[in-house]
């Protein structure tokens, strides 16, 4: 009787422990799923308030000025029904990569410093006239990468004016510094400063800015566009995963990044650039990108706060 009574016992306790384990690890299995469904709904909401956002901004600031498409940098990859604006200085390593492994051509010619990535790929990828593009953008994924337009800056000035790779920046370096110099120094390297001082005067007089520190809203008009995500070089690496998810291109997507030697800390580079300039230098400066900061949610306290007090 003992004996029989404590086995019924223990199966009966065995019986409750395993229940509560079961129920324990159905629980456990509801909250992995539950936050996995949230995360792809996070990302995709973040998603959707970009885009929302953009358009308010496009009415508030009347199209950022804009009447006509700009169409010079949109890429139509039909094999893949993507189409892409691409944004110097933004991405654009990875998705040149991407698309013009895509048409075929090597790896070794892609990464080459000496290759012109964008000619290549419009060889492959002919330009679409506005009504074509405009059409394109209806049937096709289309998608846009940015980001914060005075760390796009910072990555411009140091790879293309500090970094000289190329015998055309290596020149233009040289002219910006004798344009504020009058030292006699033929091959002086311009101050972020310099630099700053020239983009505003160019825009000024209107004169196109280089490609790599172009606004974004004059390579893309964005605000005449039609996109079905907004990628973020601050997010890239979850938004590049949001579109493979969006568009099947499992597989198919490899992200790539330049081995730059100047790797400062971004908040050290920051601190370093800003602290350059004057207030009024720092507010030109903010004007000639003001619309991409507001259509793309960028704030510039992280700049403002090392301009220079006294003046
Ligand atoms: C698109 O796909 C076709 C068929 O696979 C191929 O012949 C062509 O080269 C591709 N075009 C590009 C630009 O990749
Ligand atoms: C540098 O740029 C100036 C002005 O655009 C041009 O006249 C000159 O020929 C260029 N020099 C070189 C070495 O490319
Ligand atoms: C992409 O899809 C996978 C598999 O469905 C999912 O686990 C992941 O969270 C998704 N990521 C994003 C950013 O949507
Ligand atoms: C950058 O360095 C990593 C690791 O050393 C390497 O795997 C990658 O291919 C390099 N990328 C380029 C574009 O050279």
């Amino acid at each position: 009787m003992g004996t029989l009574n404590s086995s019924f016992l223990f199966r009966s306790q065995l019986r409750r422990v395993i229940s509560i384990a079961i129920v324990g690890m159905l629980i456990c299995f509801c909250i992995v799923l539950y936050g996995f469904k949230h995360a792809d709904r996070t990302v995709e909401k973040i998603n959707r308030d970009r885009l929302f956002h953009l358009r308010e901004a496009c009415e508030r600031t009347n199209n950022g000025g804009k009447n006509t498409i700009e169409t010079s940098f949109y890429i139509h990859v039909k094999n893949e029904s993507l189409l892409y604006c691409l944004v110097f200085k933004s991405g654009t390593t990875t998705w040149f990569y991407n698309i013009n492994r895509w048409a075929g051509i090597s790896e070794e010619t892609i990464l080459d410093d000496k290759t012109d990535n964008f000619n290549m790929a419009r060889q492959k990828y002919p330009w679409e006239n506005p009504r074509v593009l405009l059409t394109s953008m209806k049937n096709t994924y289309s998608f846009i990468v940015v980001r914060n337009p005075f760390e796009r800056l910072i990555s411009a000035y140091e790879e293309r004016l500090l970094g000289q790779l190329h015998p055309y920046f290596k020149n233009l370096s040289h002219q910006i510094y004798r344009r504020y110099h009058d030292d006699g120094n033929h091959f002086g390297i311009p101050s972020f400063e310099d630099f700053a001082r020239f983009v505003v005067e160019q825009s000024r007089n209107k004169k196109p800015a280089d490609l790599h520190w172009r606004p974004i809203n004059d390579l893309c008009t964005p605000c005449l566009a039609r996109y079905d995500s907004i990628l973020k070089m601050e997010t890239f690496a979850q938004d590049i995963e949001y579109l493979t998810n969006r568009t099947q291109l499992h597989g198919k997507i490899k992200p790539v990044q330049m081995n730059r030697s100047r790797r400062d800390r971004v908040d050290r580079l920051i601190e370093k650039y800003f602290s350059q300039l004057t207030k009024q230098q720092f507010d030109d400066l903010y004007d000639v990108y003001r619309i991409d900061f507001e259509l793309f949610q960028y704030s510039s306290e992280r700049f403002s706060k090392y301009v220079k007090q006294t003046e």
